[in-house]
């Protein structure tokens, strides 16, 4: 593999050298989509098609397609792909085994979404079985199915199609089109920003006030911060995306300086894998362009499923492949002693005087039209929660 910086690649390298691009243009587009159409089809739901646009786009790199049975498992038992190369997730295309026995190897298969749209193409080069409870076991750290990512997995098809993709169609983003960018992109919007340091920063959540805290904590240290919302499939009960992306516009707005911070969307699904999913976090931002990454109390978390800082403890022991530095950040509160935001590396007061709420009690607030504490949100932020959720 070329380790050349080619001239899109813009800014710090991507994960295995080269970002990868497997979307195809023009008149070869037409001809595949022509093609296409008269191939054996296979359904993604909004997971796997997530999956495929990140590939193609490069967010991914570099993988090129849905990982074959050597690399799933190097991924899953020595947490790297069989080349060597980090890599701390599956990305495995399910099908149910009579859809899968239908398809042959060496043969081409047309990824169409829910809406029926083709949008790729995969070359299938393998098929196989894999067991959901290992994988559950090493991805998740747990088989409980109450756990989000692990109930999914049960879901999914008992097959895994493997081999290289191509895209033809992107996915419809037209909701949040003036913040959907891909990894070429942000690398040129860097550039000509003049950003040379940037901090990515990953969320499932409306920024809150140590979410804001960390992000500036960390832009003290470098040029820009790319806020980058993950908007594909989360839990039900996590806010809406397209709530969330209204609140991320008001609090940039209100809070953070003009030429400091970006927000593009991450258009991927929410594995709350919690310390791997860390570490995919962190490559995906990497091939995106920043240099940094944050990663503070349960990141990627649910429920009590990991400690606090076991996704700081597991990438850390990566940290010298990961190509990417990682800013890790105790939790963060408002201490009404204090009267600013801290850790328990800066602040020696009592936690009776820490201002702390769960996720469930503000969504619940937040369902009850009742203001959140201004030590806890901004209230230009929980004004647009309120009002998003009282719609929906
Ligand atoms: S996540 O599932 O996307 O990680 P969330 O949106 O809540 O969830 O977190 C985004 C980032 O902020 C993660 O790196 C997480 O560890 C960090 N974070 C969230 N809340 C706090 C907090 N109170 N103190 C420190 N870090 C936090």
């Amino acid at each position: 593999m070329s380790l050349t910086l080619q001239k899109d690649e813009i800014g710090i390298l991507p994960h295995g050298g080269k970002l990868v691009q497997r979307e195809k243009y023009g008149a070869e587009r037409e001809n595949d989509l022509k093609k296409a159409a008269g191939l054996k089809s296979l359904r993604l739901d909004a997971w796997s098609l997530s999956d495929l646009e990140l590939i193609a786009i490069g967010g991914f790199s570099p993988l090129t397609g849905f990982m074959g049975k050597e690399d799933y498992t190097n991924v899953l038992e020595n947490v790297h792909l069989a080349d060597g190369t980090l890599w701390s997730i599956p990305i495995t295309l399910p099908a149910a085994k009579a859809a899968a026995a239908e398809y042959e190897v060496g043969s081409e298969i047309a990824l169409t979404g829910e809406d029926g749209v083709i949008y790729g193409v995969l070359e299938l080069q393998e098929k196989y079985t894999y067991d959901k409870e290992k994988e559950a076991r090493l991805v998740y750290g747990t088989t409980d199915r109450a756990h989000p990512g692990v109930k999914k997995l049960y879901e999914k098809g008992d097959v895994y199609l493997a081999g290289p993709v191509y895209l033809l169609n992107r996915p419809n983003h037209d909701d949040f089109k003036d913040f959907y960018l891909d990894p070429k992109e942000t690398r040129q919007l860097f550039a000509d920003l003049g950003w040379k340091t940037i901090v990515g920063f990953q969320t499932r959540n409306p920024v809150h006030r140590a979410h804001e805290y960390i992000q500036k904590s960390a832009l003290e240290s470098v040029d820009g911060l790319l806020l980058n919302p993950l908007v594909g499939e989360t839990k039900s009960d996590d806010i809406p995306a397209d709530i969330r992306m209204e609140s991320y516009q008001v609090i940039l707005k209100n809070y953070f300086p003009e030429n400091r911070a970006r927000l593009v969307i991450y258009p991927a699904a929410m594995r709350y894998a919690g310390p791997r999913e860390a570490i995919l976090h962190a490559i995906v931002r990497k091939n995106y362009g920043c240099t940094h990454f944050i990663v503070g109390r349960d990141h990627a978390g649910v429920g009590d499923y990991y400690g606090t800082y076991e996704a700081q403890a597991f990438i850390s022991r990566f940290e010298d492949e990961l190509g990417i530095q990682i800013f890790k950040f105790e939790h963060a509160f408002y201490c009404t002693k204090c009267e600013n935001m801290a850790t328990s590396k800066t602040c020696p007061h009592d936690k009776s005087f820490h201002v702390h709420l769960s996720g469930t009690k503000v969504r619940e607030k937040l369902r009850n039209g009742e203001a959140l504490p201004k030590e806890f949100s901004r209230p230009e932020v929980a004004a647009v929660l309120i009002k998003g959720l009282k719609q929906k």
